[in-house]
């Protein structure tokens, strides 16, 4: 596999999400481990945008539980419908928080914690995880985000249910 990445300099979010996606897809192709695969497109999404945390959590019988991750400790349980990344996983569509003071429910794993975009992965009707990215600046995250972040989880999908 691939050993390093290429990480355009430019903070044009929606030019980095662009280069990065080809080799995302190459990099996951050539590992069939869901954890494996995981654990490295968190760490490529914390190299590339020097996220506070990225991660994702798994759906584990209904419960959603801490998997690979890059940043500062985290909770390990959500449920369903709670907080941001439980409220993604049960509506099973993106939540994006500009401001996680004004969540109702926003589960504060930090407290420097200020935004925080949810995807959830949806295969055969079910949310098998969500990817979790929190910023420590406010409103960090906009559609550049969003449409780079769910090309990401798209990509995950076709590797790893390709049948759905
Ligand atoms: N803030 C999240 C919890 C997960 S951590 O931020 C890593 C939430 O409200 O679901």
């Amino acid at each position: 596999m691939a050993e390093s990445i290429h990480i355009p300099d430019s903070t044009d979010r929606a030019a980095v999400y662009a280069a990065l996606l080809p080799q995302i897809e190459a990099l996951i192709s050539d590992e069939p481990d869901l954890t494996a695969n995981l654990a490295n497109v968190a760490a490529v999404l914390r190299e590339a945008f020097g996220f506070f945390w990225v991660g994702f959590y798994i759906n584990r019988e209904g419960e959603l539980v801490l998997g690979p991750f890059q940043g500062p400790l985290a909770c390990t349980r959500i449920a369903f419908g709670k907080g941001v990344c439980g409220t993604a996983a049960a509506k099973q569509e993106t939540v994006l928080v500009p401001d996680v003071d004004a969540f109702p429910g926003h589960i504060a794993c930090s407290s420097l914690s200020k935004s925080e975009i949810v995807v959830p992965l949806v295969a055969a009707g079910e949310t098998k995880f969500i990817l979790d990215v929190d910023s420590d600046l406010l409103d960090d995250f906009h559609k550049a985000d969003r449409e780079g972040l769910e090309a990401v989880m798209a990509l995950l999908k076709s590797r790893h249910y390709p049948e759905s």
